[in-house]
């Protein structure tokens, strides 16, 4: 029995994967850095066409040329010492897919690396952790577009479909690691969607005092309109669960500590690199970070007072000014991160489809929303959008909404309540539709102190102040 594709790695995400193409009607040969892993599987699923090898000269053998081989593996050097495991076995025109989430300027680096050989390369961010990859992910493949034709039915099968049209969510992204970026930025939108959904949760749950199954109602109401999502679906779950041994709901006996595993802070350096404002999802990232800063956070609780506190009486127009606070936040993160899309497609001459993007996002991924179709169709009436903030529809939600998005911010900033996620999103929006804003000040005080210069409002030229003389140079001439 030869397998039509090779799986690398039997944790988790990549036996899920390989079940899933399985499921598909093909035979696939899988394996592990050590037999344990691939034995497991092998022994859990003994009705599937599942070849498992020991060796990676077995593995190599068993698959059908020209050979298409996914590696499942911690980003980093597990993926490094897989690809080099495999490479010196590989053909003419066999294909490595790392699947893993891979940093895209380590994909840039393979891709190079695979220019000169006769072995293809795709870098394919993978999103919907274990259930995705079993049933259905959204996947971003980068590379080779020959390699991805060629694979392309096989992305399809196993990839989510969207719920309004059945398509696959998986298209071709770009060259290089414009695959595992797009990815990557999916993460950094997922932090800012997490976060505006905690501190909404925060401003009901500690400061108006609402319960958690009350919480659970406003949620999955909520998930039925314009908030419809993954995300929010979850959290309702979540508020709806009780802990076994205390009876306490689950939410509220697990550590206020957030983890993460690196993808939102890349998102964050590239938006620094690539010269973007990012405000939401930096808002998102460093709230994780503080909130891991738990002892100290216990001491300073204990010295540092907040503000005397009036709680408001809880109607459902407040709760409603709550959740359009959530759209018009999230409809600015999204806004910062298609921007930082566009910023990234301009620099690595990716040619990105932000209406295709937003497309394959509508099926298995984390972020998957309803909201999704909005940012698809306002790409569709300009495919070259600046900010999908000149957008009618998101135009006309941000100007009617921020009311909202003010008042429940202010709320919060009087009762002490962290918002750094409703916050910035206020404050980009605000200095996103200001035609003045007050750099000039910043550019008067960088020439004051070191002569940086700065140019005029009124004629062309790099220009110094002689702050002292008052003397105006043109530097220019
Ligand atoms: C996905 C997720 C996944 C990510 C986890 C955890 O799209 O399936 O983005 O790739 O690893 O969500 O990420 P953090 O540990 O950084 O929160």
């Amino acid at each position: 029995m030869n397998a039509k594709v090779g799986v690398m790695g039997m944790g988790v995400m990549g036996s899920s994967l390989a079940l899933n193409i399985e499921s598909r009607g093909y035979n696939v040969a899988i394996y592990n850095r050590g037999d344990e892993l691939t034995k497991k599987v092998k022994n859990n699923n003994p009705d599937k066409n599942l070849i498992d090898a020991y060796t990676i000269e077995d593995f190599v053998e068993s698959i059908e040329k020209p050979r298409n081989i996914f590696i499942m593996v911690t980003a980093g050097e597990a993926t490094d010492y897989m690809i080099n495991e495999v490479l010196p076995l590989l053909d003419e025109d066999d294909l490595i897919i790392d699947c893993g989430n891979s940093n895209y300027h380590d994909t840039i680096r393979r891709s190079e690396f695979f220019e000169n050989l006769k072995v293809n390369f795709i870098g394919m961010g993978v999103s919907g952790g274990e259930e995705g990859a079993l049933k259905g992910p959204s996947m971003m493949p980068g590379g080779s577009k020959e390699a991805y034709d060629r694979i392309r039915t096989i992305l399809e099968e196993i990839s989510a479909k969207a719920p309004s049209d059945g398509k696959p969510c998986v298209t071709y992204i770009g060259k290089d690691g414009s695959g595992h970026f797009v990815k990557m930025v999916h993460n950094g939108i997922e932090y800012g969607d997490m976060q505006l959904i905690a501190e909404s949760y925060d401003i009901m749950r500690n400061y108006l005092d609402l319960d958690v199954e009350e919480l659970a109602d406003i949620y999955q109401k909520w998930n039925e309109g314009e908030l419809d999502s993954f995300l929010i679906e979850i959290t309702s779950e979540i508020l709806r669960k009780y802990d076994t041994k205390t009876g306490k709901p689950m939410i509220d006996v697990i550590l206020d500590k957030a983890g993460n595993k690196g993808t939102g802070k890349w998102t964050s350096e590239s938006a620094l690199n690539l010269g973007v404002a990012l405000p939401t999802i930096n808002a998102a990232l460093f709230a994780r970070y503080i909130s891991a800063m738990k002892n100290e956070r216990i001491n300073a609780s204990k010295i540092l007072k907040g503000p005397d506190i009036n709680i408001p009486k809880v109607s459902d127009e407040l709760i409603e000014k709550i959740r359009k606070a959530l759209y018009f936040s999230k409809i600015m993160s999204y806004a910062q991160g298609f921007t930082l899309y566009r910023e990234a497609s301009k620099k690595y001459n990716w040619n990105l489809n932000y209406k295709e993007i937003a497309s394959i996002f509508r099926g298995g991924c984390i972020i998957r929303a309803q909201f999704l179709e909005k940012i698809m169709e306002a790409y569709e009436n300009n495919p070259d959008l600046e900010n999908i903030l000149l957008d009618d529809y998101f135009m006309n939600i941000a100007i009617s909404y921020q009311d909202a998005a003010r008042e429940i911010s202010s709320l919060a900033l009087k009762a002490g309540i962290p918002v750094p996620g409703f916050t910035s999103a206020l404050a980009y929006y605000d200095s996103y539709r200001s035609e003045r804003l007050s750099a000039n000040m910043i550019q008067a005080q960088r020439d004051y102190f070191g002569a940086h210069t700065y140019n005029r409002i009124d004629e062309e030229g790099v220009f110094h102040y002689k702050w002292d003389e008052e003397v105006e140079e043109n530097w220019n001439k």
